[in-house]
């Protein structure tokens, strides 16, 4: 009865206000089995993907029907770049929300972080010096790609074991002290952004790069829209040692955004008709760096500067 018991859930989670904001924080299965368990609801992994395939027309319906809310005007036409980087305290009305970011900035102690340091590869981090659009990176993609498709998924207890990313995934170690009052903070985060976009928000990704962490090139081509990510360090790094980098699209020219403590930046992932939105994250410092990623409406500028 498993497999209807996640139906029910997913059902639930569309309807009943509380669920729907903490499903709104959820970004892995392994979040979700959780989730699913507070609320007395008994479904495993496995289940939860065989009620996806058994009742995928239930579901998408659910879905269906919460998007029926008035979509949200947009305000695409007055966007002309591709990333916007602000600082967090410059934003007025973000006090709360840069609070609560500050105490998202956990070391759970599931991770083994000298296991961790062993995945790292030199030549791997060699590849974010290279253009997306050049023929020495081609090839290294390509080897990096089929290497992927022979290892092993990251797991639920380490959140990291991806060649492309080397960083640990804060939402895939669930069984640790700090998990649930970190939850508890991703809720009210998503609470907090909804209210001040005045839109849906939702959690996209709650990351950990270590020292000599990286996320290679990449598109995220599959799920297009805008995206704002929370940015903060444990200490500055060192110049040139930690940055954002991605490939205009129209231009093709690599541009390097060196990152700083407090930073909240805002970029708009392309679909591939669009012109890929090509971009990498290197953490080469010694300083400890997290990023928190929201799904943001296309609104989000107009609501950042009426409030300004
Ligand atoms: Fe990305």
């Amino acid at each position: 009865m498993s497999k209807e018991n996640f139906l029910q859930f997913y059902r639930d989670a569309f309807l009943d206000k509380d669920l729907r904001d903490e499903f709104k924080a959820v970004t892995s299965m392994a979040e979700t089995v959780k989730l699913g368990q507070r609320g007395g609801y008994n479904f495993s992994a496995a289940d939860a993907r065989a009620a996806m395939i058994a009742y995928g027309e239930e579901i998408a319906a659910v879905v269906r029907s919460a998007r029926a809310q008035p979509a949200v005007k947009s305000a695409a036409n007055t966007i002309v770049g591709y990333n916007y980087d602000f600082n967090i305290d410059e934003i007025t009305g973000f006090d709360a929300i840069a609070r609560e970011a500050a105490e998202l900035k956990i070391k759970p102690t599931s991770v083994n972080l000298a296991a961790f340091d062993q995945l790292f590869k030199k030549e791997d981090l060699h590849s974010t010096e290279l253009s997306p659009a050049s023929a020495e990176f081609a090839t290294i993609n390509d080897d990096i790609t089929t290497s992927l498709q022979t290892m092993p998924k990251p797991s639920g207890e380490a959140g990291y074991s991806q060649r492309d990313i080397h960083l640990i995934n804060l939402d895939l170690n669930v069984e640790h002290p700090e998990y649930d009052a970190y939850f508890q903070r991703k809720v009210r985060m998503v609470r907090l952004l909804s209210e001040f976009f005045d839109a849906d928000v939702k959690f996209s990704g709650g990351l950990w790069y270590p020292p000599n962490s990286y996320r290679l090139w990449h598109t995220n081509e599959t799920q297009p829209g805008w995206r704002m990510y929370i940015v903060d360090y444990d200490k500055a790094p060192r110049e040139d040692r930690a940055f954002f980098r991605f490939m205009n699209p129209k231009t093709k020219e690599l541009v390097t955004l060196n990152e700083r403590p407090r930073l909240v930046r805002f970029f708009r992932i392309a679909s591939r008709a669009e012109g890929l939105f090509w971009h990498c994250i290197v953490n080469a410092s010694a300083s400890h760096r997290w990023s928190f990623g929201f799904v943001v409406p296309e609104t989000w500028q107009s609501r950042l500067l009426q409030r300004s």
